[in-house]
C-alpha cells in the first residue's frame, strides 16, 4: 500500500495520473463535440438529445462528479509536477532550450488554467444559463426557453448564445488554447506511459496534431456557422 502512495507521488506516478486523467477529458471533448455538431441537423436532433442526457438524473450526476474529479486530479498533478520540475532544475534555462522545446509544451500549464477558465465561463452561460453571461439585452434568459414539444431548447439557446460576437470570439479563443494544449498534451499522454517510441513517435506526433485541429474546426464551426447567419 506504502509502495502504491510512494509511485503516486513520485514524479512518474504524477505524469500516469495526468495521462490517464488527460485521456478521460479528451474523451468527453470529442463526445460533447459530436453531440454539439447536432446543431447542423436541427432543432429536434439536438434538443432530443439533450433531453435524452438529462432523462436519468443520477447517471448525469454521476458523469459530471465523474469528470470534475478526473479535471481538479489533471490540474493539481500538472500544478505539483511544474514545482517538482522548478526544484530539480533551479537555475532557468537559457535561450538554447527555449528554442528546442515547441511553443505548445512551454505554455501547458498557462493555456491549462485559462481553459479551465473558459470552462468555468462555459458553465455559467449555457448550464446554469445565469443571464448576465450571455451579454445579450436584458431579460433574455436562456432557462425560459422551450420548444413545442416542452423541452429545453437547446437549439435556440446555442443560436442565441453564439449570435453576440464577443462571446463567439471567447469561445473561438478558447478553442484555439484547447487544440494548442492537446497538440502537445496527447502526445506526452503516450511518452508518460513509456508508448511513444520508434518506429511509432512521428505518427504519434501527428495523430496529435491532426486530433488537435479536427477539435478546433469541430468546435469553431458552430459559433462562425451562427454568426455567418445559421438558425437566423
Ligand atoms: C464551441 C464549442 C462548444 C459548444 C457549442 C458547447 C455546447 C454546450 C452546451 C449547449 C452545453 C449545455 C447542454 C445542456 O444544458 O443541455 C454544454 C455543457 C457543457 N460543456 Fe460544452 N460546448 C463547447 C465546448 C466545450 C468544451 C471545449 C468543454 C470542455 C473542455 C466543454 C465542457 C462542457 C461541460 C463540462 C458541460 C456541462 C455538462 C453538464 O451539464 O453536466 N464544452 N456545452
Amino acid at each position: 500500500m506504502n509502495s502504491v502512495f510512494g509511485f503516486l507521488h513520485s514524479s512518474l506516478g504524477k505524469k500516469y495520473i495526468m495521462a490517464i486523467t488527460g485521456a478521460v477529458l479528451f474523451a468527453f471533448v470529442v463526445a460533447h463535440m459530436l453531440g454539439n455538431l447536432q446543431i447542423f441537423l436541427g432543432p429536434e436532433m439536438i434538443n432530443g438529445y439533450a433531453a435524452f442526457l438529462k432523462s436519468k438524473p443520477e447517471l448525469l450526476w454521476l458523469a459530471r462528479i465523474g469528470l470534475l474529479l478526473m479535471a481538479v486530479l489533471h490540474i493539481v498533478s500538472a500544478i505539483q509536477l511544474s514545482r517538482m520540475n522548478k526544484a530539480a532544475r533551479p537555475l532557468a534555462y537559457g535561450n538554447a532550450r527555449i528554442v528546442a522545446a515547441s511553443y505548445a509544451s512551454r505554455t501547458m500549464l498557462m493555456s491549462g488554467l485559462i481553459i479551465f477558465t473558459f470552462v468555468i465561463y462555459h458553465l455559467l452561460h449555457f448550464t446554469v444559463a445565469l443571464p448576465a453571461a450571455n451579454l445579450l439585452p436584458a431579460g433574455t434568459d436562456f432557462r425560459a426557453l422551450h420548444d413545442t414539444g416542452g423541452r429545453h431548447d437547446v437549439y435556440r439557446m446555442m443560436i442565441l448564445g453564439y449570435s453576440n460576437v464577443w462571446v463567439s470570439g471567447f469561445y473561438i479563443l478558447g478553442m484555439a488554447l484547447l487544440c494548442l494544449h492537446l497538440s502537445h498534451g496527447l502526445s506526452s499522454m503516450f511518452q508518460s506511459v513509456g508508448l511513444k517510441q520508434r518506429p511509432y513517435d512521428k505518427l504519434i506526433d501527428r495523430f496529435a496534431q491532426s486530433a488537435a485541429w479536427i477539435i478546433f474546426i469541430g468546435n469553431c464551426s458552430i459559433p462562425i456557422a451562427v454568426l455567418l447567419g445559421y438558425g437566423k
